[in-house]
């Protein structure tokens, strides 16, 4: 069976504090996650409140129930935190006490090497955080011009001068098609000291080392 690498939440209560002004409110938890966060509002919230644990994951949604079990207050919903007001019923707009973002990959997306988000393990360059569309990290690695790898490194990876200089080996190694491989041609254009730092700026969330 498939472990489900569990996420600490940080500022657990300092967020709570924060988050809860109504007990009977209707909240939502747009990146639900294992359910850390979520479990805790539950715990704070009233028996007439309402939790919607939004995450585009079905790994995170199987790891939520497991940990949160059966909750009449707590509604699942598959789908992206950007599309909210067409994930949730219409008496729930305009109705919602706090919404909490916990922003980023999930402790599990990185460690699972096959979802390709580490540069640590080797895995299919995927990134992708559910199954629901939308292009892999294969796609964009292996078919994109030069002048878009670029814009992809500097826009979404914040790459200051590397960015210049990564897609040309990149696109000289194709095809590539592992984390790993990826990792070995960052690590060929930049100097060993600053290679982490590349690595964790082109694959995301990967901030420290095992
Ligand atoms: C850092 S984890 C959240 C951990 C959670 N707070 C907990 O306590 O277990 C981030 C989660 O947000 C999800 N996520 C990231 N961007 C998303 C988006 N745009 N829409 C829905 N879910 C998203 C990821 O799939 C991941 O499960």
């Amino acid at each position: 069976m498939k472990v489900y690498h569990e996420h600490f939440p940080v500022m657990l209560h300092e967020c709570m504090d924060a988050l809860i002004t109504d007990e009977n409110g209707i909240y939502i938890d747009g990146t639900l996650g294992g359910g850390g966060h979520a479990k805790e509002i539950l715990a704070l919230i009233g028996p007439e409140a309402t939790l919607y644990g939004v995450d585009q994951d079905d790994e995170a949604h199987a790891a939520a129930k497991a940990r949160i079990g059966d909750d009449p207050r707590f509604i699942p919903v598959k789908g992206n935190f950007g599309y909210l007001t067409t994930l949730l019923p219409p008496q729930a707009i305009g109705q919602v006490s706090g919404i909490l973002l916990d922003l980023g990959v999930s402790t599990h997306q990185i460690k699972e090497a096959e979802r390709g988000f580490s540069f640590q393990e080797d895995g299919p360059l995927d990134m992708r955080m559910g199954n629901l569309s939308g292009v892999s990290a294969y796609q964009v690695v292996n078919n994109y011009e030069y002048e878009a790898l670029r814009d992809v490194f500097f826009l979404f990876g914040e790459e200051t001068w590397k960015q210049a200089k990564l897609p040309k080996p990149i696109i000289d190694a194709r095809p590539i098609d592992t984390t790993g491989q990826l990792a070995k041609v960052i690590k060929g254009v930049v100097s060993p000291k600053f290679a982490i730092k590349s690595w964790a700026r082109i694959f995301p969330g990967n901030t420290k080392l095992k």
